[in-house]
């Protein structure tokens, strides 16, 4: 939710800043600007929509070595050119760059007004450049302090002025901030990736704490002025990986990289010896195992979808109630938060607001969370102290791909591991040990058969209307395919329980609402014939996703999956509807990795 960078150092600052851009867009996109002080002088340029819109009107140079820039999602203020950051005080020397919301910025605005301040932006930041501005003759951190004193709400912001250009002041109340460290040169980013291949290390800001950032090296103080020290992480990542390759799209690319997220994410995690699983971060003693009575999982979006798949792996391996919920309605209801329940906070980014603040909650009340988590060294990681990392690699798309099939994956050890503690027999275990390493070929396999969908996506890219129908755990997978489809397609698709279907939405089923059917090769096959004849009976036609063996009469089209340990079939069932999406949203042309509305890392209420 909006990227910042910013950069001190000898080089030219533009070049390094339009590409932090570029790696940063897919934290929003509807404008993007930047400054670069020099001389005295603030140069900004700044642009409604794409990163891309943006370069296409900057000089080919802009002299100067210190700067900043951000990619916007816009909450105050509609996209415009007036409202991109970075904004300026009045005497445009000040530049800032924001990620968050000023809750009181109508008040603060008010009061500017009253004292003359003119403003030309509807945005909340605007009003920090001015209250920064305000203060000349303290030095920029002083001024940026006093500034925050007297806002409330989140932000994640860095700040330059022309007239002492020699550093960059960065802050954090909510929004992430990382300074990155290179030779004689910082930066400061609110994603690490930002700074892949430039920064030797990250450190990570908390909430509180503001730096002072110059091209020999940084201070970290809490807004009260109190140093801190920060510990330094190495930046480790392929700065390759976020390049679209020879793929269209970032999304195509990232279902295309699962097999290789998947060997990763099982990567040091498979105990052969004791057919179970070795998932060393969660730091759970056997005996603490065996005292977890509930596990409650928490995410968003995917995130939570995922969860909901891990829950009923951990219901079925290790025999525990599990459940799934939405962060933000977790934290809203006023949960009552026990003692012998394991709480596991599920996130890609690591940073996603709901995400953090339900976690927060539990850990008020004396809960213990777990993270599920892609980002290393995120907010929610750090927040959480302890849990598992996917290792999926970076994830560029708004959609979630690669990410979904590792959070899975890392609930299949997770299941696995608290099931081999109770009653999971080692034979069992080692079935799902040996399932588990078959996944990365099987997933290629199906990834490698894409065309065989195009009668399926053919079908659905003609309708307005969709409806995906699973069972129990294929239920949260048609939840998942129906999110993706919605997401990038714009159409309207809609998940239900098969079992649901004739308790209202079969009133909606016609011949021009085509019926998605998750229907693997379980107990419950019958009950899915049946469902697919309800739907056929009134002349809705099928679409059916399946495992190889099944034949399902009077279906339109189907793609089978190859046989798996019946666990694991959810992760397979899952790739052809990504496919999908990815086929419905390109033969409509939609704008794949930018879908309108959405942002990847959503890190404001
Ligand atoms: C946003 C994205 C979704 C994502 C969700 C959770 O809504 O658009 O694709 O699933 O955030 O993100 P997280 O980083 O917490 O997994």
């Amino acid at each position: 939710m909006c990227g910042i960078v910013a950069y001190v150092g000898a080089r030219p600052a533009l070049p390094l800043l339009v590409e932090g851009l570029r790696r940063l867009e897919y934290r929003g996109y509807d404008s993007a600007g930047l400054a670069i002080a020099e001389g005295g002088t603030l140069a900004v340029h700044k642009r409604k929509g794409k990163v891309r819109e943006l370069e296409s009107t900057l000089p080919a140079q802009v002299p100067g070595s210190v700067g900043v820039a951000h990619t916007r999602w816009a909450t105050h203020g509609e996209p415009s050119d007036l409202n991109a950051h970075p904004h300026t005080d009045a005497a445009g020397r000040i530049g800032v760059v924001h990620n968050g919301i000023i809750e009181n910025a109508a008040e603060l605005r008010r009061r500017l007004e009253g004292e003359g301040v003119v403003f030309r932006s509807q945005t909340d930041t605007e009003v920090l450049a001015h209250l920064i501005g305000r203060r000349p003759e303290s030095s920029l951190v002083e001024a940026v302090c006093a500034a925050l004193a007297l806002v409330k709400g989140a932000y994640g912001l860095a700040v330059i002025d022309a007239d002492r250009p020699g550093a960059i002041i960065a802050a954090r109340n909510g929004g992430p901030v990382v300074i990155g460290v290179g030779d004689d040169e910082m930066f400061v980013a609110s994603d690490a990736v930002a700074l892949m291949g430039h920064a030797r290390s990250v450190a990570h800001l908390d909430d509180g704490e503001v730096a002072e950032v110059r091209a020999d090296g940084f201070t970290v103080m809490t807004l009260e002025g109190a140093e801190t020290f920060k510990a330094l992480q190495a930046l480790e990542g392929d700065a390759g990986g976020l390049d679209k390759g020879d793929f269209s799209h970032f999304m195509r690319k990232e279902i295309a990289e699962q097999p290789e997220a998947v060997r990763r994410t099982l990567l040091g995690r498979l105990d052969h010896r004791f057919q179970t699983a070795h998932l060393g971060g969660i730091e759970l003693a056997a005996r603490e195992m065996l005292d977890i009575r509930r596990v409650k999982i928490l995410g968003c979006g995917s995130a939570f979808y995922a969860g909901v798949v891990g829950a009923h792996l951990i219901e079925q391996l290790a025999r525990i109630p599990a459940q799934a919920e939405p962060a933000a309605e977790f934290r809203y209801r006023n949960p009552v938060v026990e003692q012998d329940t394991l709480y596991v906070a599920v996130s890609q980014s690591g940073e996603t607001f709901d995400t953090l603040a339900a976690i927060q909650e539990v850990k008020r009340k004396g809960g213990r969370v777990l993270g599920v988590i892609n980002a290393i060294g995120s907010t929610i990681a750090r927040e959480c102290g302890r849990g598992v990392y996917l290792h999926a690699g970076p994830e560029v798309a708004v959609v979630s791909t690669k990410t979904f099939t590792s959070t899975v994956v890392a609930f299949c050890l997770l299941a696995l591991q608290l099931g081999r503690v109770r009653d999971l027999s080692s034979a069992h275990g080692q079935r799902l040990l040996a399932g588990l390493s078959l996944l990365p070929d099987q997933i290629q396999s199906i990834v490698d058969r894409e065309a065989e969908l195009a009668p399926i996506a053919a079908r659905l890219a003609a309708s307005e209307h969709a409806y995906f129908l699973g069972r129990t755990v294929s239920h949260a997978i048609a939840m998942e395919g129906a999110l993706k489809l919605k997401e990038i397609s714009y159409l309207h698709a809609e998940a239900y329980a098969a079992s649901e279907l004739k308790h209202g939405p079969l009133a909606l089923i016609t011949p021009h609402t085509p019926v998605l059917i998750v229907a693997p090769d379980d107990d419950l096959l019958a009950k899915n014939r049946s469902t697919i004849a309800e739907v056929r009976t009134r002349q809705g036609p099928v679409l059916a996703v399946t495992q190889d063996g099944v034949d399902l009469e009077d279906v339109e089209a189907s793609f089978a999956v190859p046989r798996c340990e019946p666990e694991l079939a959810p992760l397979l069932l899952n790739i052809p509807l990504q496919l999908l999406a990815y086929q419905v949203a390109s033969a409509l042309g939609r704008d794949i990795d930018q879908p309108r509305n959405l942002a990847k890392s959503v890190t404001v209420e």
